[in-house]
């Protein structure tokens, strides 16, 4: 569904990504694991289209989208959750849900009751700048407005960041629900237990560089998975 073929993100003399090829399939959750600096966010960043590669080329749905806009992607069905949320803090929390509809043409107020109805929290304060919210409520309101675009897949960037381990847990298990539901996910992660335990398959960067790949099952339990933290 997603592919990256030789991909590069510099900025000035900074290689943040050498020439790496991931890809996830339909109905996967792929995680992208890594230390600080590794280039899980600016590998994310080139696939939605916020920065721009300087080589290499991205395929979605077996089309090229290197030309694509970043709302054009998301219009496409390729939607971004950022790291820090990046919610807008000063608006209520139901403006923040329609900020994720801006792409579509029809009305998304039945969504936005289902993302109410499996958020009660978000439904309780939805006339309330989003800045009353818990760091894992807006972790959510950041999820719902993502699934107001109708993606077919997402990407989350460190979702687990800051959560208390009970939070944590229930967002691992909503990436479950929603990959059930036939969304593909692809998944940034420090919370490397968390993220093997909930993958199918997993790729580890390193210093802008893909060091290791394979099922997550088997990578949880791979050696080379401590060294690849140590850094070179
Ligand atoms: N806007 C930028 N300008 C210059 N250098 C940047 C910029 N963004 C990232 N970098 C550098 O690129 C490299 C990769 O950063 P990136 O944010 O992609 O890593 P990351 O794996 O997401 O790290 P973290 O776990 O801290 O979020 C780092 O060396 C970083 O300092
Ligand atoms: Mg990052």
């Amino acid at each position: 569904m997603l592919e990256a073929r030789n991909l590069s993100v510099s900025y000035g003399r900074t290689q943040a990504v050498q020439n790496m090829s991931i890809q996830v399939q339909a109905g996967e959750i792929v995680t992208v694991l890594g230390a600080n600096g590794a280039g899980k966010t600016s590998l994310l960043k080139a696939l939605q289209g916020v920065v721009r590669p300087a080589t290499g080329e991205v395929l979605f749905k077996g089309a090229s989208i290197l030309s694509h806009s970043a709302a054009k992607r998301v219009s496409e069905g390729l939607v971004l959750v950022p790291e820090g949320r990046q919610i807008f803090v000063s608006l209520s929390v139901h403006d923040n849900l329609l900020m994720g509809a801006y792409t579509r043409k029809d009305q998304p107020e039945r969504e936005i009751d289902a993302i109410y109805q499996r958020f009660p929290n978000l439904a309780q304060r939805r006339d309330m700048p989003a800045s009353v919210l818990s760091g894992g409520e807006q972790q959510m309101l950041a999820i719902g407005r993502a699934l107001l675009s109708r993606p077919s897949l997402m990407m989350l960037d460190e979702p687990s960041l800051g959560l208390s381990p009970l939070l944590v847990k229930a967002l691992f298990s909503l990436i479950t629900e929603l990959n059930r539901d036939g969304l593909a996910i692809l998944l940034v992660e420090q919370n490397t237990h968390m993220a093997l335990a909930t993958a199918h398959r997993a790729y580890v960067l390193e210093l802008g560089r893909l060091v290791l790949e394979g099922k997550a099952s088997a990578l949880a339990s791979d050696p080379r998975m401590a060294e690849a933290y140590l850094g070179a």
